[in-house]
């Protein structure tokens, strides 16, 4: 009899799988120097969502295979994620992470850099330890596609304008090649045929999209204690968003509004307060939130067609489907 409905026991399950394994990383780790592993346990420790490793499994579990196979990958994607978010915090000047200071504020940033290397090197291991070549060499792939993404996302800071096309490309480097990288990876474990390895990591990417446009969203609309992120940060750093993009586009038909605009991100960090409210009004104005969520909806949409193309259980995919709904619809 083929199963309907979803497993929501599932999910919860894959996440307490993944918690677990962090846990046993962080006791694991050596007490000295303390400099150089605290921060990984710090990071470790501090709420995050998990949602990488736990797509791992998910993953794997649509092609049938017994997820245990995949929990060490798994957490090696984490750990290579939450190395990302060191780096990134010191690129974007931010203070806030997970709702706690970030490793450089908390430390420095000669200390954020190196502990965040040791955990990429912790990554690396936990990736070979499955002796699966091609999901090295993703790893690798993927590991390159995110540092010329945060480039290009630092590059787009000191330029006046980018295309929407050029900010989709930054994003899809960025972040949601990792994204679809953890599915592939559990695809690949499981011995997926390569059209459906393909077809996940298609669905991955364009979900990505969508998670990376929904945490520009909650950037500037989120709720600072849910988000546990400086809230204004991305209009602080003039990062080239969706929001901003749209803004600069849009305000074209209004002179004064894009002469305002334009005056707020020259202006200097003293008034970082006065100029993410007053971005954030002209925003409005646009009605660039709807917009943004319009366009997340599109590459939302988009994935869910690649994943229903794959031919796996009603229920599983149905899992996937509730695990990646909520992602969109997050408010941290
Ligand atoms: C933050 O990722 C970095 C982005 C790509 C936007 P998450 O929103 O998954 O962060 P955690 O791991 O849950 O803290
Ligand atoms: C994604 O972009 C960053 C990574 C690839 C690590 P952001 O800079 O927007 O991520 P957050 O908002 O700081 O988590
Ligand atoms: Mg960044
Ligand atoms: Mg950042
Ligand atoms: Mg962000």
């Amino acid at each position: 009899m083929k199963k309907t409905g979803t497993n929501l026991n599932r999910i919860s399950e894959f996440q307490e799988l993944i918690s677990r394994e962090v846990g046993s990383f962080c006791r694991a780790l050596k007490a000295r120097p303390a400099r150089l592993y605290e921060p990984l346990s710090y990071v470790l420790s501090l709420e995050g969502k998990r949602v990488r490793p736990v797509l791992t499994l998910m993953a794997c579990d649509l092609f049938d295979a017994d997820v245990s196979r995949a929990l060490q990958p798994a957490l090696g994607l984490e750990l290579f994620h939450n190395f990302s978010l060191i780096h990134d915090d010191i690129m974007d000047n931010a203070p806030l992470r997970r709702s706690k200071p970030t490793v450089h504020e908390k430390w420095s940033t000669a200390v954020a850099l190196l502990s965040g290397d040791a955990m990429l090197v912790k990554a690396y291991q936990l990736m070979s330890s499955c002796a699966n070549l091609q999901v090295l060499e993703l790893f690798s792939e993927m590991a390159l596609a995110v540092c010329e993404g945060q480039q290009l996302d630092m590059d787009f800071e000191k330029l006046k304008t980018v295309s929407i096309a050029e900010y989709l490309q930054m994003i899809e480097l960025k972040t949601a090649t990792l994204i679809a990288a953890c599915l592939k990876t559990g695809a690949l474990i499981a011995g997926a045929r390569a059209e459906d390895a393909k077809r996940i990591f298609e669905f991955g990417k364009n979900i990505g999209i969508a998670f990376q446009l929904q945490d520009d969203i909650l950037d500037t609309y989120g709720e600072e204690e849910k988000f546990g992120k400086q809230k204004g940060g991305d209009i602080i750093a003039n990062k080239k968003t969706f929001l901003l993009l749209k803004a600069l586009e849009l305000s074209g038909l209004n002179a004064y509004k894009k002469e305002e605009l334009e005056l707020w991100m020259n202006a200097t960090a003293a008034n970082a307060r006065e100029k993410v409210e007053a971005v954030t009004g002209i925003f409005d104005s646009l009605n660039i939130r709807d917009l943004a969520v319009a366009e997340m909806l599109k590459f939302y949409n988009k994935g869910i067609g690649y994943l229903n193309e794959i031919p796996a259980s009603e229920e599983k995919m149905n899992n996937l489907k509730v695990l990646v709904g909520g992602l969109i619809k997050r408010e941290k």
